[in-house]
């Protein structure tokens, strides 16, 4: 082979920005010090062309018409959680790249190898492949887990013998756990570099087209940049999920972020437990746990993830700052929403807000950024900042705009019903909501315009 001269590239170790000479701040995603040098051999275009797959049913270079294409049943492999499938559009693609995302330590590992020991046991052909944890340490989480079932497993890190084995073993399905610790000889770089990740993946992405067989890659999410982050690979796979969560917590979300075989904003609720990941059936039970009633400052909102409805609370905290600058935090939602919805408050109820500190707070841990929140925040500092509690069989939900005005969201019927079905009596939301629904049995509805009106029910 000629041109097999090597060059240096700087990557940006989270975006995966190329640059000839080193930068401190990637132009790409403004992250500091991400940039890492890496030894690229210039390959020719033959041989870089050897790990691009080729879509099933495509002949070089014929075009067709979308008429004459035959399409196949479309057949999804069931996991055995409907809280994943439910994630991944209705169960596994045949032929998908899938990434699952997520912080070290967040159970990654602990998901994907319940799924294959479920996969298994229904008599599917798994392979596990492990380039972090000895086979001991597996067989360990597994006794753990619980469940017998056998599955293929391989502890390796090298790519050429990682595809020696799946062309070898042809299973249904493949994890490789994690990417970042997969490393190509035909690629100079360190393992877990950008280079090397690519290789890997674009290796794996052509054996899940090549042979039709769906394709689990677990990637870290690091802080440090030392190893590239799954963000890097995002364009190349067909789904990406993040497995999030808070660490003290025990609940895990899992949500879609990109899928090309469904929606993106599914989320499946998880529990880590002693023995496994267990399946939150019911999420709006779970997020109103130890709920205080009669607490000021604490509000009941519908929310939508994707087709499912959930409850949460959403706390206000609201006190007179000792200071000339207020303090203002939000954790779970966007603190500079919290500060618009305040100032339209201060500015339409007349209330000096700008005096007082806020902190709201979304409990059990969510992030969620749905404008359908804004109703039951500013209902939640309202309540806070006049000590008058709202009453716990209350849900809200709507959208507030700079005038003051409560504006529709979609989705009434099954927020209320969701409500309707954790034994809430009272929805306030908003009035065209209100004048589409009609009547709903055991729910009184109280729709208002403006967010007057609802200060107007609090004094009351
Ligand atoms: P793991 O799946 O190893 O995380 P990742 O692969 O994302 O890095 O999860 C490890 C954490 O989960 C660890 O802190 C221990 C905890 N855990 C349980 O609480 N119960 C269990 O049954 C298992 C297997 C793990
Ligand atoms: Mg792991």
């Amino acid at each position: 082979m000629a041109g097999k001269e090597k060059k240096t590239i700087f990557f940006c170790q989270n975006c995966g920005y190329e640059s000839a000479k080193w930068q401190g701040q990637c132009p790409g995603c403004r992250q500091w010090n991400t940039f890492v040098e890496e030894t690229v051999s210039a390959r020719t275009a033959k041989s870089a062309g050897k790990s691009r797959p080729r879509a099933a049913g495509a002949e070089g270079g014929r075009v067709v018409r979308l008429s004459e294409v035959k399409t196949a049943q479309e057949s999804r492999i069931l996991t055995g959680y409907p809280e994943l499938d439910r994630v991944l559009g209705g169960g596994i693609v045949d032929g998908s790249l899938v990434l699952v995302g997520g912080d070290p330590g967040i159970g990654k590992s602990t998901l994907l190898l319940q799924m294959c020991k479920e996969l298994a046991s229904a008599g599917r052909k798994v392979l596990y492949i492990s380039g972090e944890e000895s086979l001991q340490q597996i067989r360990m989480r597994a006794d753990r887990i619980g469940r017998q079932a056998d599955l293929s497993l391989l502890c390796e890190t090298n790519l050429e013998l990682v595809e020696n084995a799946i062309e070898r073993e042809k299973p249904e399905l493949v994890v490789i756990d994690s990417i970042q610790t997969m490393y190509s000889e035909d690629v100079s770089s360190a393992p877990g570099s950008v280079s090397q990740v690519r290789e890997a993946t674009g290796a794996f992405l052509a054996i899940a087209k090549g042979m039709g067989i769906p394709v689990f890659l677990v990637g870290h999410v690091t802080k440090e940049g030392v190893v590239a982050g799954p963000r890097v690979l995002e364009h190349m796979v067909d789904t990406v999920l993040y497995f999030e969560g808070d660490s003290h917590g025990t609940y895990r979300v899992l949500r879609a972020v990109k899928n090309r075989f469904g929606s993106t904003n599914e989320l499946g609720v998880f529990e880590m437990a002693e023995n496994g990941l267990a399946e939150v059936k019911n999420p709006s039970d779970y997020m109103l746990n130890g709920r205080q009633p009669g607490a000021s400052g604490s509000v009941v909102a519908c929310t939508m993830e994707g087709t499912r409805p959930m409850l949460l609370e959403v706390q206000a905290l609201v006190c007179k700052t000792n200071f000339g600058l207020p303090r203002r935090t939000a954790s779970g939602t966007d603190v500079n929403r919290v500060n618009l919805l305040m100032a339209v408050l201060e500015k339409r109820l007349g209330l000096p807000l700008s005096n007082c500190d806020a902190y709201v707070n979304i409990a059990g841990g969510l992030r969620i950024s749905e404008p359908a929140l804004d109703l039951a925040i500013v209902l939640a500092v309202l309540s806070s900042y006049l000590d008058v509690p709202v009453s716990d069989r209350t849900i809200a939900f709507g959208e507030v705009g700079l005038s003051g005005e409560v504006r529709s969201v979609s989705q009434t019927q099954q927020r209320i019903q969701e409500g309707v079905k954790l034994g809430f009596t009272n929805c306030i939301l908003p009035r065209v909501c209100e004048e589409q629904t009609g009547h709903v049995n055991g729910m009184g509805l109280t729709g208002i315009s403006s967010v007057r009106q609802l200060y107007g029910l609090l004094k009351k």
